[in-house]
């Protein structure tokens, strides 16, 4: 009797003890990530230095960290720049590529054709890209069909070219400065055409080969009433040279890009460069912990943020609506 009970004890312990282990793995397995163990690769290509692709890129490894991949912990990563040069883009590409990665992020449209050449199976990040479906990197918007997905920075040209018309009811004549060489570019371009017959602004294009030919370009702007300058990395790279010169010639720029505000444009209305990399390193691991890039939508954002710069308000003698003093993020060096 005394044996029976304790035979019956030693299996209620023993029965409670293999049930709280095996619940205790289980949890182990359910909590966070299962892929956190494992170490994953990530391979980044930037197309060139310029304030906002380099923000884009530190948001990448903002974003993969707030996901759960931590470089060091479960995450190797590499990195690329290909200082704006197309052949150190393509031996880059293809050297990243022979590294295997689980992943590649490209960030600017010329890094992700140039991944692309290299690679239709393992997954492509696009970082920033201003029209992935018109440089020809996806189907569609929706369903992207191949190996990429990620992030436009579809810019609202619209909404840029009402703001020009609400601070500069005047002006006539919008000159619109852009890289030639640049296929996310000429997109915008078009679009900013469009947008501002909307406004019964005249447009005149101005398309550089470089950035060496910038400066006589703009010397050269007759009855230009303003600058518009799209999401172009040619220009971006060289924005102090484009304020410098444009200042000179007292004519106010209206940017695509927050940054470029902040170096000397005068307003717009865009996206934070910061949140277009957390936004495409968080997309990176989705992809890494299984989804499909096929079927995964690149992510647009349809609402930009007002960007304002008040020293260059104050030089153009801009009056700025009450509206935007109390809604506009304000932004100077
Ligand atoms: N959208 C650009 C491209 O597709 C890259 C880019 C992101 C960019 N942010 C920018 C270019 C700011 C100029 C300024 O290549």
């Amino acid at each position: 009797m005394k044996n029976k009970g304790l035979i019956f004890s030693v299996a209620v312990i023993v029965v409670v003890l293999a049930g709280s282990l095996f619940a205790f793995e289980l949890g182990k397995r359910n909590s966070g990530n299962a892929q956190s163990e494992e170490t994953k690769k990530v391979s980044i290509l930037q197309y060139v230095s310029h304030p906002s692709l380099d923000d884009i890129r530190q948001g990448v490894e903002d974003g993969l960290a707030q996901s759960g991949y931590k470089e060091g912990e479960n995450l190797e990563l590499e990195f690329q720049n290909g200082q704006g040069d197309q052949s150190k883009l393509a031996t880059m590409s293809q050297q990243l590529v022979e590294g295997n990665p689980d992943a590649l992020v490209g960030i600017a449209t010329p890094a992700v054709q140039s991944l692309a050449n290299e690679t239709s199976d393992i997954p492509i990040m696009l970082g920033a890209i201003a029209d992935p479906v018109g440089s020809d990197l996806v189907d569609s918007m929706e369903r992207p069909g191949g190996n990429m997905t990620g992030v436009s920075n579809q810019v609202p040209i619209d909404q840029q070219l009402d703001l020009a018309k609400e601070l500069l009811p005047e002006a006539k004549t919008m000159g619109i400065l852009y890289s030639s060489s640049e296929d996310n570019a000429k997109p915008q371009v078009v679009e900013a055409e469009k947008e501002a017959k909307k406004q019964d602004f005249k447009t005149e294009r101005y398309a550089v080969p470089s950035s060496n030919e910038i400066q006589q370009t703009i010397q050269a702007m007759d009855d230009v009433d303003f600058i518009y300058i799209p999401n172009d990395n040619t220009m971006a790279n060289a924005m102090s040279t484009i304020v410098n010169e444009a200042d000179k010639k007292n004519i106010p720029i209206i940017p695509s890009v927050d940054i470029m505000v902040e170096e000397g444009g005068v307003a717009t209305v865009g996206i934070d460069q910061h949140e277009l990399g957390v936004k495409t390193g968080e997309m990176t691991a989705d992809i890494l912990n299984g989804d499909d890039p096929a079927k995964t939508p690149v992510y647009v954002y349809d609402e930009g943020e007002t960007y304002v710069n008040q020293k260059q308000v104050e030089k153009y003698n801009i009056d700025l609506p009450k509206n935007l003093e109390d809604e506009a993020e304000f932004i100077d060096r």
